[in-house]
């Protein structure tokens, strides 16, 4: 595998905001990157909750959408989702990555009748994306995004971890050929990629797969058995002490050095994830700028 030779990571959206910018729920990461054949590359992962929000921070911090080289959208939750026709029509024309059940119609339901609609926003269709120039690649396998940089592909589910943490009166499903069914959120993929001299770095979505699983999956197509850092969601809200005590053991023996678990982590788990890594542990938050590589990570805001 090849690395890349330099990562900063943006973030444009994230439920909590410093400096400049509005907070909204939803995650959105601006990587820019010098590739493996060192080539300066720009990515989105993920386009927020909320398209107002995404252009008014990306707009506060100077980020340039007519310059991105490449999309890749963790998974079809609205949260993940709501700007990509504006960035579609910014860039003129990109390519997005995603799985092939992302844009499936999907909801949260509670046995009184209750239906929240989790998918991506109507609006935002295949054909709407290539009317605007964009292209839709769709693969469950790993695909290299820009030399370098990979989606972990579909992951495998072979730990303890569910995709969503619910109650015994709610359920997540997701309607195929008219029929609901359980949504195991099997289009949930991360990135990942080895920065040169640094060490293999993991960037999740909402961890929907689950954080352990995610881990396993990168290891078994790279070899890789120690990680530099991992950043993005966990989808450890709402989940019992237990749940994660044990996402933090197998966190543990891969020796990370930098964590950033944010959006979709939750209070408890934020402060269960702080108490275990104190060194490791960096806030993430709107106008967050991590260089990957410094060893001095202070808070920086853009
Ligand atoms: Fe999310
Ligand atoms: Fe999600």
């Amino acid at each position: 595998m090849k690395s890349i030779k330099n990562l900063n990571i943006y973030t444009i959206v994230e439920n909590m905001v410093g400096g400049k910018g509005w907070g909204s729920w939803g995650l959105s990461f601006f990587l820019e990157l010098e590739d493996a054949n060192g080539n300066n590359k720009n990515v989105l992962l993920d386009a927020g909750g909320d398209k107002e929000v995404f252009m008014h921070n990306a707009k506060a911090y100077d980020i340039d959408l007519s310059n991105i080289d490449a999309i890749f959208l963790s998974h079809g939750h609205w949260d993940h989702s709501s700007a990509i026709l504006e960035v579609v029509k910014a860039s003129g024309g990109v390519k997005l990555f995603t799985h092939p059940e992302a844009f499936s119609s999907r909801f949260h339901v509670t046995n009184d009748g209750g239906k929240r609609d989790l998918g991506i926003q109507k609006e935002i269709t295949v054909a709407r994306i290539e009317e605007l120039g964009g292209e839709i690649n769709f693969n469950s396998e790993p695909v290299e995004i820009v030399p370098g940089l990979w989606t972990t592909g579909e992951v495998e589910r072979i730990s303890f971890e569910t995709a969503f943490s619910l109650d015994e009166d709610e359920s997540v499903v997701k309607i195929v050929d008219g029929k609901k069914i359980d949504d195991t959120i099997m289009d949930d993929q991360s990135l990942w990629a080895e920065v040169e001299g640094v060490g293999p770095i993991i960037l999740t979505g909402c961890a929907h797969a689950g954080l352990i699983n995610i881990i396993e999956k990168v290891k078994k197509i790279s070899n890789f058995e120690k990680f530099y850092g991992l950043l993005g969601g966990t989808h450890l809200v709402g989940r019992s002490d237990d749940y994660i005590k044990k996402t933090i053991q197998g966190l543990k023996s891969h020796e990370f050095q930098l964590l950033s678990p944010c959006h979709c982590t939750g209070f408890k788990a934020t402060c269960f994830m702080y108490g275990s890594f104190q060194k490791e542990f960096h806030l993430n938050y709107c106008g967050r700028k991590f260089e990957i590589g410094k060893i001095n990570l202070e808070d920086q805001v853009f």
